[in-house]
């Protein structure tokens, strides 16, 4: 008999620790719509204690979504699971999701705790949550390299409190898919409560196993399935969602296991993500590499050409790949525009049809073909934008290679004018120095990347701009434009004004991640 399988994902939790891979209120929120349109069970929306920033991605998101749990991680503390509460009260369906280290090492040199007192801590703070919240899970931090004989004993008595789902990570990556098969089942044999609750595995990809370990989680009976999106996470990153929903989707004969994912929004919610954080995923990354579908020898192409499945075990349509579609050009009016854009599964309110057109238009002014690519892009950039305290007016290059480099830029400020001119070892650098100046305050370039959304000499730049401030945090900015220059320029004034929304989320404007215990 098939089983179904809760995919929980965590990318806004445990994805989102990852250096690199922060993300802001807007940007947690959007992504988190994207998941529930995916129809995944749970969303770990954070860690409420941890920060503020985290607390309000936790409330906001319960308060958002109306159809999946949402769940906060907290410690086996009281002001943890109270924090956590206080996120969460609102949501429809909430969920207290408290974890506590059980391995040896952990329990001496980090809890500094004996196991009796991880015992009486577990079953105690189980009880606490459960006066708020029906729906508990433990987890056992590092339990792969936990005693089964003292899980089992802590298991039984977490249950006894209320916990209604049990999860047994293998943090460190270190497991393999046998020995954690046979270690979920030697922990169900001797706790046999386990029967009466959800078995969830959470499996860590320092050695490539996570997904073949998550698969042999669901031999042993487990329900759960904890993943990210891209598998991102601490170090190797957590067991990537989409790999392990089209494995049980593509091979149920041999699973006989399914999700209720929606796995055609699969390309939509990997895109969202990278678009975000600016963290690409590798091209020959299974499923969703730019490569994943892509035949380039001309003996597969000739195969394929006569009959797909010769080297295709899934339809690039199944995970929302779209080919290059064509679709409107300039003369396009917006009632075919508002026709494409619910075809390709956006549901947008009549406001942001009409936004979304006017940038549709300056686009087909510009670009002779518009592609579903080009319209995700625009859709994409729109939906995390932040308040612009600062706008591009203008901006004129001098450049060549016998001059130096100047920019002029001219930005809005509270509709005030703002313009500097500054020289650089290029047109962008230049263009760089001028919005440093303007701005003044001390911003570090860390990263800066140009790719094109589609093919062809009048493609869309799509630039990705990460800076830092003095406290070390770092803000992601994308500009999107036909000329190059000027989506670099636009997305460096979109990572700073990113960086002055966020601050105004904090309060005195400084980091405050700084009580986060290390949990991945
Ligand atoms: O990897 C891990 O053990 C975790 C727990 C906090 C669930 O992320
Ligand atoms: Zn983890």
């Amino acid at each position: 008999m098939t089983k179904t399988i809760k995919i929980f994902d965590t990318t806004l939790r445990d994805g989102e620790q990852s250096p690199g891979c922060s993300m802001n209120l807007k940007e947690k929120v959007e992504m988190a719509k994207q998941l529930e349109k995916m129809k995944v069970d749970i969303i770990e929306a954070g860690f409420a204690i941890s920060s503020p920033g985290d607390f309000m991605s936790v409330k906001t998101i319960a308060e958002t979504l109306k159809d999946c749990t949402v769940a906060s991680l907290a410690r086996t503390a009281e002001q943890d699971i109270d924090r956590a509460w206080e996120a969460l009260s609102n949501a429809v369906s909430p969920r207290i999701h408290t974890f506590i280290a059980t391995s040896p090492i952990h329990m001496e040199y980090k809890l500094r705790m004996t196991p009796d007192e991880v015992y009486e801590r577990s079953v105690a703070m189980v009880k606490y949550a459960k006066k708020y919240c029906s729906d508990i899970e433990w987890s056992a931090e590092d339990a792969t390299r936990s005693d089964p004989v003292f899980l089992a004993k802590i298991i039984e008595g977490v249950i006894k409190s209320g916990a209604t789902t049990i999860n047994l990570p293998d943090t460190v990556g270190y497991t393999t898919p046998d020995e954690y098969y046979d270690f979920l089942m030697k922990v169900q044999e001797f706790a046999p409560s386990m029967s009466k609750v959800i078995l969830s595995s959470h499996c860590h990809n320092d050695l490539g196993l996570a997904v073949a370990n998550s698969l042999a989680a669901i031999k042993a009976g487990a329900a759960q399935i904890e993943c990210t999106v891209n598998g991102i996470g601490e170090r190797a990153g957590n067991a990537a969602m989409e790999e392990i929903v089209m494995a049980l989707n593509t091979r149920r004969d041999i699973h006989q296991a399914e999700t209720r994912t929606v796995t055609n929004e699969i390309v939509r919610s990997s895109n969202l993500l990278s678009r975000i954080t600016g963290v690409k995923v590798q091209p020959n990354k299974a499923i969703v590499g730019e490569n994943a579908f892509a035949h380039e020898s001309g003996i597969h192409q000739h195969g394929v050409m006569n009959n797909k499945e010769t080297y295709e075990i899934m339809k690039p349509e199944s995970v929302g790949l779209s080919k290059n579609n064509l679709v409107l050009g300039k003369h396009s009016g917006k009632h075919a525009f508002r026709d494409k854009v619910q075809q390709m599964g956006y549901n947008l309110s009549e406001e942001e049809i009409d936004g979304m057109f006017i940038k549709f238009k300056e686009l087909a002014d510009k670009k002779k073909q518009v592609y579903d690519r080009d319209i995700e892009a625009l859709i994409a950039k729109a939906s995390v934008q932040v308040p612009k305290t600062y706008s591009l007016e203008h901006f004129v290059i001098n450049s060549g290679n016998t001059i130096t480099p100047t920019a002029v830029i001219r930005m809005i400020r509270d509709g005030k004018p703002l313009e500097k001119v500054s020289r650089g070892d290029g047109p962008i650098n230049a263009s760089f120095n001028a919005i440093e100046k303007i701005v003044g305050t001390g911003l570090k370039l860390e990263d800066y990347q140009l790719q094109s959304v589609t093919e062809g000499n009048d493609a869309l730049g799509d630039a990705l701009v990460k800076i830092s401030d003095s406290d070390g945090q770092i803000y992601a900015g994308r500009g999107l434009s036909t000329d190059v220059i000027e989506a670099s320029i636009r997305a460096y004034i979109n990572a700073v004004n990113k960086m002055i929304y966020e601050k105004t989320l904090k309060p005195n404007g400084i980091n405050v991640k700084t009580d986060k215990e290390t949990s991945n």
